[in-house]
């Protein structure tokens, strides 16, 4: 479907007045709005708690706006054009009154549009309410058209795969499938879809692309900040659930998967399901051998002094929540037994960088001294968006010398168009009723599958080998070990040829 044949949208977002919703969510609708995907006729509605007006509601956004969108600050006139369509609604999402209303306020716009809109309803609450909003939809047949009304769930999506089963089970009860779009903003990213784009439509890297000529794959998803204000939700999760299960895995399964039938929504998620079920079971006993957890400790980050992680606001002073991991995974299938992936993410370190690297194996006979086989392809997903390939050239001169050099491809050099933010493409991906992007019941339990061993070993021993690590590095040194004991070594950066500052 293109943006001639969307329909009316009835947009909800239920934590209205959130954190996403003031970052991410109203900068991606007002981008919509002014790059022309929005349909004619549209209405959002904020619903939360607290009283609050339209025109400081407005207010608020538009602050989120100037300061989080891709487009800059907003301009005057379309501000106007575009804010003319929210409303803010108070409202207790426990309580009928609330979706009494939204009933309403749905019907007089079908009336006025002469069509039945579509209704999409944003879960951007804690995940104590989903049931509750959920079951209120249900009994006011707010989502009674299952080809036009949907539901858009964040994560966490359960904390385990027992509580994600019950979830998955719940929804399933009170909307078709087709209605329930998972959101996974990592997959939303342009860099990440482009590894599709990619894979499968250049024959080039195809025929390398398995265990015969790829030696290991790794994974970093590094993040410079620290867990903030956020300690309360993080201090029950920590690294595994909260990047590991769902955004690691995923950029595993886009590396991994093979190629689909079409670029369509099941066939897509047949595949990434068969990556995520051949991944090994993981052993109890392998766990402390194949995975690293750590801590961050007081330290300074760039100068600043950065509190210990068991200092930060709402965590246990004596948490042994993970802030950063480290792992290797195999996936048992033809095309990549006996090939490590190794992922790793973690707060507060040296620099913010989402890498996917594939290593090649060395040439099989060596005939220059000092080749030092590069051989590498560098996807920087974030905030660097380029595709690299590393690879041995000759140093002009009068003799045959060596020199690790790259071959780029960035956004800025070969596009004029902006990269889109992840929120913006999977809100429309929503509008227009495609779930290529989005996670299905069984994706999610099959990554809940995955992680399940680790999580319950952690458990079962809170503080065994529970590493420590110096804000502003790249981890303990125990991930480090982890993959140069394999003879291998962590990239950071295209021109990270080496492994660099770990923490001692
Ligand atoms: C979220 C996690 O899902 O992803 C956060 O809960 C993390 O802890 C964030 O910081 C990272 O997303 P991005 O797009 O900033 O890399």
């Amino acid at each position: 479907m293109n943006k001639t044949q969307l329909k009316t949208a009835n947009i909800v977002i239920f934590g209205g007045n959130g954190d996403l919703a003031w970052r991410k969510l109203f900068p991606a609708l007002y981008n919509l709005y002014i790059y022309g995907f929005l349909p004619k006729s549209f209405a959002i509605y904020g619903v939360d708690y607290l009283p609050n007006d339209d025109a400081n509601y407005k207010k608020h956004l538009l602050d989120g706006i100037n300061n989080f969108s891709r487009s800059g600050k907003a301009d005057a006139k379309q501000w106007e054009a575009f804010s003319k369509n929210i409303t803010y609604l108070q409202g207790d999402f426990t309580k009928d009154e609330i979706f009494i209303t939204l009933g309403k306020v749905f019907e007089e716009n079908d009336k006025q549009c002469k069509s039945r809109g579509e209704r999409i309803f944003y879960y951007s609450v804690s995940p104590k309410f989903i049931e509750i909003i959920s079951e209120s939809l249900s009994k006011f047949k707010l989502t009674a058209d299952k080809n036009l009304d949907r539901i858009i769930i964040e994560k966490p999506f359960g904390t385990d795969l027992k509580t994600a089963q019950h979830l998955n089970k719940f929804l399933q009860k009170h909307f078709a499938e087709k209605q329930i779009f998972r959101i996974d903003h990592y997959l939303g990213k342009e860099t990440v879809q482009n590894i599709m784009a990619f894979r499968f439509a250049n024959n080039v890297f195809d025929p390398l692309w398995n265990n015969k000529y790829i030696d290991y794959v790794q994974i970093t998803v590094a993040e410079e900040v620290s867990v903030g204000s956020r300690g309360g939700y993080y201090d029950g999760a920590g690294a595994l659930r909260d990047m590991i299960q769902n955004h690691l895995l995923q950029l595993l399964c886009v590396v991994a998967m093979e190629c689909p039938i079409n670029y369509e929504a099941e066939n897509v998620r047949n595949m990434k399901v068969d990556i995520l079920n051949a991944i090994r079971k993981i052993k109890t006993n392998d766990v402390f051998n194949n995975f690293v957890r750590a801590q961050y400790i007081a330290g300074e980050w760039n100068g600043v002094p950065q509190a210990g992680y068991k200092q930060e606001k709402d965590v246990a002073k004596s948490s042994t929540t993970e802030t950063f991991v480290a792992g290797k995974f195999f996936i048992d299938n033809s095309r990549w037994k006996g090939v490590p992936f190794y992922l790793r993410t973690g707060k507060c370190m040296e620099q913010q960088a989402s890498v996917v690297v594939i290593q090649f194996k060395d040439a099989p006979h060596k005939i220059f001294k000092d080749d030092k086989s590069p051989n590498r392809l560098i996807f920087s997903i974030q905030p660097q968006q380029e595709i690299s390939l590393l690879f041995e050239s000759k140093i002009p001169g009068m003799h045959m010398k060596l020199k690790p050099v790259e071959m780029d491809f960035t956004y800025r050099e070969s596009y004029t168009e902006a990269v889109p933010e992840a929120y913006e493409s999977l809100l429309l991906d929503v509008l227009e009723g495609d779930a290529t992007l989005f996670m299905r019941a069984d994706q999610i339990e099959a990554a809940w599958k995955i992680v399940m061993p680790i999580l319950d070993a952690w458990k079962k021993f809170p503080s065994r080998d529970l590493k420590k690590y110096k804000p502003g590095t790249l981890g303990p040194k125990a991930a480090n070990d982890l993959i140069t004991n394999d003879k291998f070594e962590w990239v950071l950066l295209p021109e990270q040829l080496m492994t660099k500052n770990m923490d001692k």
